[in-house]
């Protein structure tokens, strides 16, 4: 009995203790698994950044290609003009899109002078009247490259040439030096763009200097697409812009000069309306640029991130907002595009295939002084930032 009674014990503190070192196994695997759940909240996220080549350019310059992920959201940007060459977002059910135009290749990129899909645009972006400007009293000539303006910095902007790369955190970073008199422009510039990716957005951040007073807009040139590039055109896409003026223009697109109220045209985006809704309205602006092409004058204060625009794709629930420092956003629905480029996976890109926002200061402002200069001195350091926002509707 004395024997059964001591076993019984030995027993009972055997279970005892295998339930102890159990419990204590248990409390470290709940430690470890808590560790691996709370540690990646607790510091901020990192977008994973690879580097790849993507070719050469004719003339046999190596480009290479970033790849930034983070979360759900995937960009590449190329050196080959600073160009986002695809941004994978997902619809409202998780699946991912590529929702920007472009090529699968570098040889598409290098053979379209026209479409500048996904680059940054300089040294000025859009038009610079009967090309050329004047600077402390001296005329400046530039390439004239759409009729007698100059569009997009001129023949040779700098969405044609071969910025340097390298990583930074949760993105890469481009610099390109461009020489006193490049393009017609005085001053060597230096400039410096970032794009960092976010789980929410793609943030686009600019810097530039000069060693000559010089004039500057830069800007990216990206062709979205909320459901997916070659998907159709972009005419059932909702717009909101909450600016309150546009700068009407003339026949060749040159702004008139004038701030002009949207309320009552076909310009007002205020409340969220399909781009294809007023687009062929017999109103002069519209007839003059073939739809939307037009320069809207931001109604927040510049240099503070302000919403410049929001749009929302009905069938796949995407929604895009964009936000700037700038003082201007080029509100294009591609109505230069006419089905001779083949882009990416053999689409054609027909009239309206994409539609462009650009965060800039306004066209042709070296000649209109009453515009927010667009001057930059030796000394100081040209600043902007943009972002892409994403996120999708029920
Ligand atoms: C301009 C258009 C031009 C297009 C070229 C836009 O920024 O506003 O007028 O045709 O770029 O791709």
């Amino acid at each position: 009995m004395r024997v059964a009674a001591q076993h019984g014990k030995q027993e009972s503190l055997f279970m005892a203790n295998r339930s102890m070192k159990s419990n204590a196994l248990h409390c470290i695997y709940l430690f470890f698994i808590l560790l691996f759940i709370l540690v990646p909240m607790a510091s901020p996220l990192e977008a994973k950044v690879t580097k790849s080549e993507f070719g050469s350019t004719p003339d046999g310059t190596k480009v290479e290609i970033y790849t930034l992920e983070e979360g759900a959201l995937k960009a590449r940007i190329m050196t080959y003009g600073a160009r986002l060459v695809s941004l994978e977002v997902p619809d409202r059910s998780g699946k991912p899109s590529d929702i920007v135009l472009g090529y699968e290749s570098l040889a598409g990129y290098t053979a379209d002078p026209k479409s500048y899909f996904g680059s940054i645009v300089g040294r000025y972006g859009n038009r610079i009247a009967h090309a050329s400007f004047t600077l402390d009293g001296k005329v400046y000539h530039l390439p004239a490259n759409d009729g007698t303006n100059t569009l997009h910095g001129g023949i040779k902007g700098f969405d044609k040439l071969v910025w340097h790369g390298r990583e930074i955190p949760n993105g890469v970073e481009l610099t390109l030096v461009s020489k006193d008199g490049d393009q017609g422009f005085p001053g060597t510039l230096t400039a410096r763009v970032r794009y960092t990716l976010g789980a929410h957005a793609l943030k686009i951040e600019y810097f530039a200097t000069t060693d000559k007073d010089t004039v500057l807009n830069l800007t990216n040139h990206s062709y979205f697409n909320l459901a997916g590039e070659g998907h159709g055109d972009i005419l059932n896409h909702q717009v909101m812009i909450p600016a309150d003026r546009y700068t009407p223009v003339d026949a060749s697109l040159i702004p008139t000069g004038e701030l002009a109220p949207v309320a009552g045209t076909p310009l007002d985006f205020h409340n969220p309306t399909a781009i294809g809704a007023r687009i062929d309205d017999n109103f002069e602006q519209m007839r003059l640029a073939g739809g939307y092409d037009h320069n809207y004058v931001l109604n927040g204060k510049t240099g503070v991130l302000q919403e410049a625009a929001r749009v929302v794709e009905p069938t796949t629930g995407r929604i895009l907002t964009v936000e700037t420092t700038q003082p201007g956003l080029q509100f294009y629905s591609g109505n230069f595009l006419d089905g001779t480029l083949t882009g990416k996976h053999g689409h054609v890109y027909a009239k309206h295939a994409g539609f462009c926002l650009e965060t800039q200061h306004f066209p042709d402002s070296p000649n209109h002084p009453k515009f927010p200069t667009t001057e930059l001195k030796p000394g100081e350091t040209y600043h902007s930032v943009t972002t892409f926002g994403f996120s999708t509707a029920p």
